[in-house]
C-alpha cells in the first residue's frame, strides 16, 4: 500500500467522526425544518396520475387505495388482469378520478413501454411512477438445480423497476415527478436463503442513489425499505428452485386487508408526497446496521441460532389464518400440513426437500402452480 492512503487510514476516520459528531446539530436542525415544510405543504395528488407496477396485490395494491383516496388517476400494471379489474372497482370507490388497469409484464421493455404509453394517451402526463413488482424466494443458493432462476429472480426484482423508470422517466422530467421504489431493508441486512432476493434489492438501492445524483432532483425519489410486514409474499409467494413461481392458488386470491400493510402504504405515499428520501418500517431495523458495519460476526451468529430451530420455521406462518397439523415427514424434516393434509412450505424450507419427499400427500403441481 502506497504511504499517501496508509497516512489516510490514520488521518481521514477520527478527522470525519469528529466533523460529523460537531455538524451533526446543525444536521439535524436542517432536516427538522426541512421535514416540517414539507409535512404542511405536501405534494396536492387530486387529478394528478400515478403509475403502479404490482398493483394486482399485497403492498401495491394498498398503495393503489391510497393514491385513490388521494383521489388521483390511477394506471395500475401487473400480470393478473382479473384481480386489477377488482382492485380498480375499489380504488373508484374509495375517491380515484379515473383508473386505468393494463396486464403486462415489467420485465418485458416493450411492455413497459405499451403501459406507459396507454397511461400518457389517456392522461396527458405521469406525476408519480411507484414500482412495486416483485418475487422472493426462500431457497439456499447451494440448492439451486436450474439455474436459469438466476436471471429470472434479478430480472423481475431489479430490472422490472429499471424498465419502466427508463420509459417513464421523459415524462417524469416534464412534471418534475417523482418514483417510489419498493426496496427492502435485505439491502443491506441479508438474510440466509434469499441470496437473490437480496442482491436485487441491493443493487436497486445503488442504481436509484445514483440516479438521485444524475437526476438532480428535477425529479424525486423515495425508496422504500422495509421488513417482512404481512402480503402475498409473507403468505406463500416465492420461488421454487426450478424456476416456476411457488404459491397456493388460493392464497393468491387473497386480499390483504388490514395491519401493517395498509399502514406501510399510507407511509410510503404520504412519505412519497412529502419528498422524503427514504421510507423505513419498522425503523428500529436501522440499529442492525451498527452491528453490520462494526460487529457483523454478531448477526451472522444470530441468524445461525435463530435459524438452527424448526421452531423459528414453524413461527414464520403464524399469520396465514390457516388451521395447521405437524405431520411426520421423512423422519428429519417434519412438515407443516393444512388440515387437510396438504403440506405448506414453510418459509425457509428447501421447496425441493417438501416436494420431493415421497411419503408427503402432495396435490399435483398443477393445483400449486399457476
Ligand atoms: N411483504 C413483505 O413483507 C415485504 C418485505 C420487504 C420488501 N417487500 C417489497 O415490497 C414490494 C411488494 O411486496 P408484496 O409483499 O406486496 O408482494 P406481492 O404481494 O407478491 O406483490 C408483488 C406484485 O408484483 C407483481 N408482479 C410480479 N412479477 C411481475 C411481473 N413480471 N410483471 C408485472 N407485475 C409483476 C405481482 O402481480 P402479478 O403476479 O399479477 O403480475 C404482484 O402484484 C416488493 O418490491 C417486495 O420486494 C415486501
Amino acid at each position: 500500500m502506497d504511504i499517501v492512503n496508509r497516512l489516510l487510514n490514520w488521518v481521514v476516520p477520527p478527522t470525519s467522526l469528529v466533523i460529523l459528531a460537531f455538524a451533526w446539530p446543525a444536521l439535524s436542525f436542517v432536516s427538522a425544518c426541512e421535514w416540517l415544510y414539507n409535512a404542511f405543504y405536501p405534494e396536492d395528488i387530486d387529478d394528478k396520475v400515478v403509475v403502479i407496477t404490482g398493483a394486482s396485490s399485497g403492498i401495491g395494491e394498498q398503495i393503489a387505495y391510497e393514491y385513490a383516496k388521494r383521489r388521483a388517476n390511477l394506471v395500475l400494471v401487473a400480470r393478473r388482469e382479473f384481480r386489477l379489474k377488482g382492485i380498480a372497482e375499489n380504488a373508484r370507490r374509495l375517491g380515484a378520478r379515473h383508473v386505468l388497469t393494463v396486464a403486462a409484464d415489467v420485465v418485458r421493455e416493450d411492455d413497459c413501454k405499451r403501459f406507459i404509453n396507454e397511461a400518457v394517451n389517456l392522461f396527458g402526463r405521469i406525476d408519480h411512477l411507484v414500482n412495486t413488482a416483485s418475487l422472493g424466494h426462500t431457497f439456499y443458493f447451494e440448492e439451486v438445480t436450474d439455474t436459469s432462476v438466476f436471471p429470472l429472480l434479478m430480472d423481475i426484482n431489479f430490472w422490472g423497476n429499471v424498465y419502466p423508470t427508463y420509459v417513464a422517466l421523459p415524462y417524469l422530467h416534464e412534471t418534475r415527478g417523482k418514483i417510489v421504489v419498493n426496496a427492502s431493508v435485505e439491502n443491506w441486512l441479508p438474510l440466509p436463503r434469499m441470496s437473490l432476493y437480496s442482491a436485487a434489492k441491493a443493487a436497486l438501492v445503488n442504481f436509484y442513489e445514483t440516479m438521485r445524483f444524475e437526476l438532480k432532483e428535477e425529479v424525486g425519489i423515495t425508496i422504500a425499505t422495509h421488513g417482512w410486514i404481512g402480503a402475498e409474499m409473507t403468505r406463500g409467494k416465492f420461488m421454487l428452485e426450478e424456476g416456476a413461481e411457488m404459491q397456493w392458488k388460493e392464497e393468491r386470491e387473497v386480499h390483504v386487508t388490514g395491519g401493517p400493510v395498509e399502514e406501510f402504504a399510507k407511509l410510503i405515499v404520504s412519505g412519497a408526497c412529502r419528498g422524503e428520501p427514504y421510507v423505513k418500517y419498522p425503523s428500529w431495523y436501522d440499529v442492525f446496521l451498527l452491528y453490520r458495519v462494526f460487529a457483523p460476526k454478531v448477526l451472522r451468529w444470530t441468524f445461525r441460532l435463530l435459524l438452527a430451530t424448526h421452531g423459528a420455521r414453524r413461527a414464520s406462518l403464524v399469520g396465514t389464518g390457516r388451521p395447521l397439523a405437524i405431520m411426520e415427514g421423512n423422519g428429519r424434516h417434519p412438515s407443516i400440513t393444512e388440515g387437510n393434509g396438504r403440506p405448506l412450505l414453510l418459509e425457509g424450507q428447501s421447496p425441493r426437500k417438501l416436494f420431493g419427499s415421497p411419503s408427503h400427500a402432495s396435490p399435483s403441481s398443477s393445483q400449486r402452480m399457476e
